[in-house]
């Protein structure tokens, strides 16, 4: 199963395959692997049968490490190895080593091409599509980057098996976003499916990534409606900001999980999303996503991350938000009042 971009593919099945059917058809100067330790221990076993002959570049798990010094040091990695403009790099690992990797790449020697294979489930549905690569810079997410395509994205569910939960959990919450502003039909089939894993299937990962690559095909800029995939981030970043001042930092996924509850709430409203489909969208992602929120009630607090985010025009906080499920409008101004009370919604307060 394959989905065609302007000039790359995004292929589901088994990566091991998929990577040596590629490599068949190309003739790199030297095949160079980037993971993290976990990527290193789980994924690169799945896929190492592929090569006769590669560097592995290993770095740091986590967000923290997203930055231009880790950046130096692949790039002296690569320059001590003596690594030409003709080589490739493969991306092995979730969202970090991907936005991180395809940055890299796209800087050494002006650009060396690169492959993606995500191997968490927010990386595959939502980061190695759309072309946004960077990294975090004196601690504003994202801020240093540019927009490049890989060759290939290969997308595998075997790298799930020891990806643990509230990281499977995290990336189901942008399924969820993708089927709630395009995809009616999917959603009605995940809340009839009492087991939220079994929806991990290879074809509804294809529907999923389907949604943001149809969004990104008609705005790759983010003009306009690439904001739809922003519906719950709005709240939902705010509230991640603030929970790394508690004790308990929510995952992102869980935080726009909560995001995503708020802002039905909004959307029912002022766009008339109906009740039912309000309660239905809190009832299924409170059976995921059991949080305890009770960290989280400092709603002023919450209120001025939301003042500060980058997408607000004017002063204004704007919102994507859902006209009915699978309908997405977005640059819609809400109430300090409305997101007030939005929020003592989605925390119970
Ligand atoms: N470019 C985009 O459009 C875009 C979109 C969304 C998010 N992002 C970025 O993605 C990043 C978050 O991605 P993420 O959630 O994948 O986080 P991550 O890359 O930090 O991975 C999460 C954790 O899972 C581990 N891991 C990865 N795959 C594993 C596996 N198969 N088995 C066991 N452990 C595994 C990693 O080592 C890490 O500890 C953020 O930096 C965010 O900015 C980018
Ligand atoms: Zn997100």
């Amino acid at each position: 199963m394959k989905l065609k971009l302007s000039d790359y593919t995004i292929e589901f099945g088994p990566s091991q395959k998929i990577l040596a059917e590629y490599l068949e058809t190309s003739d790199y100067s030297s095949i160079n692997v980037l993971v993290d330790e976990n990527t290193k221990e789980f994924c690169l076993p799945i896929i190492s049968n592929t090569f006769d002959e590669y560097n592995v570049i290993t770095i740091p798990s986590g967000e923290e490490n997203k930055t231009l010094a880790t950046c130096e040091k692949i790039w002296g990695v690569l320059q001590n190895s003596r690594v030409d403009r003709h080589a490739l790099l493969v991306n092995l690992g979730g969202g970090v080593i991907g936005d991180m990797g395809g940055f890299v790449a796209s800087t050494y020697m002006r650009g060396i091409q690169f492959v993606q294979i995500p191997t968490t489930l927010l990386s595959q549905v939502d980061a190695s599509v759309g072309g946004k690569l960077g990294v975090d810079f004196n601690g504003y997410k994202n801020f240093i980057g540019l927009f490049n395509n890989p060759k290939i994205v290969i997308i595998d569910s075997e790298f799930f098996k020891t990806l643990p939960t509230n990281e499977l959990e995290s990336g189901y919450a942008e399924m969820i976003k993708h089927a709630l502003i395009r995809d009616e039909k999917s959603w009605k089939s995940y809340l009839t499916n009492s087991n939220w894993e079994r929806n991990l299937s290879n074809s509804n990962l294809l529907k999923s990534v389907n949604i943001k690559r149809e969004v990104v095909i008609e705005d790759p800029f983010e003009i306009g409606i690439r904001k739809i995939l922003n519906f719950g981030h709005t709240l939902g970043h705010a509230i991640e900001t603030y929970s790394f001042s508690t004790p308990k930092p929510l995952l992102h996924g869980y935080a726009i999980a909560l995001g995503i509850v708020g802002e039905a709430y909004i959307s029912h409203q002022l766009l008339g999303l109906g009740h039912e489909d309000l309660e239905a969208i809190k009832k299924y992602i409170q059976g995921i996503y059991k949080m305890d929120t009770g960290h989280l009630t400092d709603i002023i607090s919450i209120m001025d991350h939301m003042r500060y985010d980058k997408k607000n025009r004017k002063n204004k906080i704007l919102f994507s938000l859902l006209e009915g499920v699978g309908k997405c409008t977005f640059d819609v101004e809400a109430s300090e009042e409305l997101i007030r009370e939005s929020l003592e919604y989605t925390l119970n307060v």
